[in-house]
């Protein structure tokens, strides 16, 4: 489960705080064009989360370090972030070095963060900062974490007081110190007064010959300054490098999400089938059946019943409407309270006023639907005629037959009857009949007399 986020909005910029993420990795794992941190979870950019994150705490600066797409990043974060390019990257200590014009005269404290450890709490880098600044001074905090799998992580050697004395990269490692299970995240708080001094005294003697983030805790403790740990859980540090990672992560939000949404009152039948996005809005005692998608922008109301296979996408559907089995909602459907939407029904930027029904198999697009409509079977929308959209406008109470194709633009007036299997192309008025089928013909005993001849031949 994801931390409470215990954190206010700060809503001045705290000066004292600045964060550098860390994103100028290859991510050759990816296999992608994308850069790494823009792939989505909960449908969007995982960089993005970082940001939101970053948002409780409120830092002065922010800095993205980037290396290869600095476009993409740049692009992504619109102004929100400094980007600067490492290039090329003589690794993670070397990654912090290469922010010295944007942060050497920076006295306050700096959290170093990884573009592809997304799932991060801000409760958890407020514990973080606050023991930066507890009465021990410590230079670095290191954000630790204690793995099922110790695989290639960095391993924190500590004292039996808990103080933090270094940090051994696995490659590295003596059998002894790989069976430590305590592991670096990678995430760190450092005095950014003391930081660029102890970055000076790296080098890339060691294993991998790259300039390790992780011996500032070595170089720190040689000056006679404290290092220390605080432990997060393996699921919130997770680091993405490949799809399957991306999918690990992926699981790990939907679960989080899942089990707010359940704490706050919602029923999920089937949780794990079940999508949501990262900004999907639900109210109390709403029931969502299985399998169903929330793709980003979609808000329902209390009370609301969404049955099983839907695909949902920026839509509000209000207090207790009725949608799906099998209903498709697009950008901009609004559905009224206690409106209906049933199988095999596609909606797009329509308004639906309560009480409206649309049952069955049907298209509406750019239309207005007036309270307690009822739109039968098969009906469709006729709203692009290749060029342009057009509106169509259906008033209260009124009862569209079958199996109509409404041409847009085109209205329906309050009260009205549409015949079933209409084409309609002109206004109807309140509480007319409009039928534009032909008339039926009836030709007796045509059918056996039809039949005989095929027969015979
Ligand atoms: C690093 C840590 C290791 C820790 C692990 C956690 C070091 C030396 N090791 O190892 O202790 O357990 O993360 O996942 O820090 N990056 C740059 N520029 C570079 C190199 C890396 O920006 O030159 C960025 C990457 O994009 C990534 C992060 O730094 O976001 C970590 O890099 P990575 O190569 O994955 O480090 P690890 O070897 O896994
Ligand atoms: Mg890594």
């Amino acid at each position: 489960m994801g931390k409470e986020n215990i954190t206010m909005l700060q809503s001045e910029p705290q000066s004292d705080l600045a964060v550098i993420i860390l994103a100028a990795g290859k991510g050759t794992r990816m296999k992608s064009s994308l850069h790494k941190v823009l792939h989505p979870l909960g449908g969007r950019p995982m960089l993005h989360h970082l940001m939101d994150t970053l948002g409780a705490l409120n830092p002065v600066r922010k800095v993205i370090v980037v290396g290869a797409g600095k476009e993409q990043v740049e692009k992504s974060v619109g102004g929100q972030a400094e980007i600067v390019v490492q290039e090329p990257q003589f690794g993670t200590g070397h990654a912090v070095q290469v922010t010295r014009d944007q942060l050497q005269d920076f006295s306050g404290d700096v959290l170093i963060l990884y573009g592809d450890v997304p799932l991060l709490c801000a409760a958890t880098l407020q514990e973080l900062l606050a023991k930066r600044r507890s009465k021990t001074d410590p230079a670095v905090v290191v954000l630790g974490f204690e793995p099922k799998d110790s695989k290639a992580y960095g391993r924190l050697v500590v004292n039996d007081k808990g103080e933090l004395l270094s940090i051994i990269e696995h490659k590295d490692a003596s059998p002894e110190q790989r069976a430590i299970r305590l592991c670096n995240s990678g995430i760190m708080a450092m005095d950014g007064a003391r930081m660029f001094d102890l970055l000076d005294s790296l080098d890339d003697n060691n294993a991998a010959g790259e300039f390790y983030l992780t011996d500032v805790v070595a170089i720190a403790r040689d000056k006679g300054y404290g290092c220390a740990v605080t432990v997060a859980t393996e699921t919130e540090v997770i680091g993405i490098n490949s799809r399957s990672e991306l999918a690990e992560a992926e699981r790990i939000f939907q679960n989080n999400k899942r089990q707010d949404f359940m704490d706050a009152g919602v029923t999920l039948l089937d949780p794990e089938t079940v999508y949501f996005s990262y900004d999907t809005i639900i109210g109390a005692d709403v029931v969502i059946e299985p399998n169903v998608f929330f793709a980003p922008g979609v808000t329902i109301e209390e009370g609301a019943v969404i049955k099983a296979f839907c695909h949902f996408e920026a839509a509000t559907i209000r207090r207790g409407a009725a949608v799906g089995p099998y209903a498709r909602l697009r950008p901009k459907a609004d559905v009224g309270a206690g409106a209906k939407i049933g199988n095999f029904v596609e909606v797009k930027k329509s308004i639906i006023e309560e009480g409206a029904k649309i049952s069955h198999l049907s298209y509406i697009g750019d239309a207005i639907i007036g309270t307690g409509a009822n739109i039968g079977a098969g009906t469709i929308t006729c709203n692009y005629d290749g060029f342009n959209k057009a509106l169509t406008e259906i008033g209260p109470g009124a009862f569209i037959g079958s199996n109509t194709a409404l041409v847009a633009p085109v209205k329906i007036g309050a009260g009205a009857i549409v015949g079933a299997g209409s084409v309609v192309t002109r206004e109807v008025a309140a509480d007319a009949l409009a039928v534009t089928r032909s008339k039926q013909k009836e030709i007796g005993g045509w059918a056996s007399a039809f039949r005989a001849k095929q027969t015979k031949k």
